[in-house]
């Protein structure tokens, strides 16, 4: 038995952050972002929101969604790179939060590729048949991260996320495969050097601005197209597909131009790609499961359809999966 993904959710803050919005605090411009990346606008959390936050009010759409009462739930996974605080986990605060008395739950840190780790570790609980449910949330909160001073960064990203119920099917559906990979050797290009046990926070730490994230951007976009391409176009050829057979690409949002180079080398036509960058930028582990969801609600995917999702991200950490389509409902 596979597990499958019975309900979809999505939750992004209200707080509407634009282009021109950004024009006004640093050197930059609505045409460069557009032009470079795809983006027109990303959403900020407000004052007192945080990641956690976001995570609640998807958990409580999935079970409404899905008509379930919080006791339900088994476990709660959060891919996030950006928990509320280290400890306790942001699964700890969001089960307390929806009084899911049942669950345990972890966070997970896959950077971008979190909600890929994510649902291949929810879906092995699912299959091994001692849990019957388990809620996985893709979401970050980058702007606690961004340094607005630095337009190589502070243009890219944007809070928000989304999440899945996993549940065993009836047949052979569901997740199917995945191909997930890491390598430690891409660390330097794209971190948050502050913060942690490495570097804890001191003023000499804070006045350097290390507790923001940092990035060599030509040397992540080389790797993310090449990563991202070669994983989606790995996991076709192993199950004998082509782009032809797939009904709908979600790639990670991290940047159009990467995007387009992946569905490209995959034969992928462009009508089949889910492209939402221009709404959110780049939401890490966020942009997953907000595809995912706006796919499911909108009707761009039915029963039997076969999906194929791919990410690449810090670590470095990038994947692919193939999910045949199946609610349940
Ligand atoms: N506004 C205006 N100009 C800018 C900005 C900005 N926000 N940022 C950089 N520039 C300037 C540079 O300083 C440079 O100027 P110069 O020629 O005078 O030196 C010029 O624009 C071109 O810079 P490049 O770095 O060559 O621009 P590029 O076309 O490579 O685009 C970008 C930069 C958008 C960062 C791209 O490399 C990228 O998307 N990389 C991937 C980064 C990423 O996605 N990181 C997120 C996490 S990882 C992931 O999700 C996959």
């Amino acid at each position: 038995m596979n597990a499958t993904i019975t309900t979809t959710a999505r939750y992004v803050p209200k707080n509407i952050v634009t282009n021109h919005d950004l024009e006004k605090i640093m050197d930059t411009s609505d045409e460069w972002i557009k032009s470079r990346t795809g983006i027109h606008q990303r959403h900020f959390v407000g004052e007192n929101e945080a990641t956690s936050d976001i995570c609640t009010h998807i958990a409580k759409s999935l079970l409404e969604k899905r008509n379930l009462s919080p006791d339900d739930i088994d476990i709660i996974i959060i891919s996030t790179v950006t928990p509320d605080m280290l400890a306790p986990s942001t699964a700890a605060i969001v089960q307390n939060n929806i009084g899911a008395s049942r669950a345990w739950g972890f966070d997970l840190s896959g950077a971008c590729t979190g909600f890929l780790y994510g649902l291949e570790t929810g879906a092995k609980f699912v299959e091994s048949s001692q849990y019957n449910k388990v809620m996985v949330i893709g979401v970050d909160t980058m702007s606690s991260i961004l340094n607005l001073e630095d337009r190589n960064t502070a243009v890219l990203f944007g809070d928000g996320g989304g999440g899945v119920i996993l549940e065993q099917t009836g047949d052979n559906s569901g997740i199917f495969d995945s191909i997930l990979k890491m390598d430690g050797s891409g660390g330097p290009f794209l971190q948050m050097p502050a913060g942690g046990s490495r570097m804890p926070a001191t003023i000499e730490s804070v006045e350097n601005k290390m507790h923001y994230i940092r990035q060599d951007g030509r040397t992540v976009f080389k790797f993310a197209v090449k990563g991202m391409a070669d994983v989606a176009e790995k996991i076709l050829e192993k199950h004998q597909l082509t782009g032809d057979d797939i009904s709908l690409f979600i790639p990670h949002q991290a940047n159009k131009r990467i995007i387009d180079a992946a569905a490209n080398r995959c034969g992928i036509d462009s009508d089949k790609v889910l492209i939402n960058i221009h709404e959110y930028g780049n939401t890490t582990a966020g942009t997953l499961p907000i595809g995912l969801s706006e796919a499911d609600d909108t009707g761009k995917i039915k029963n039997g359809d076969l999906l194929l999702l791919a990410a690449f991200g810090a670590g470095w950490t990038w994947g692919s999966m193939l999910i045949k389509w199946d609610t349940l409902s």
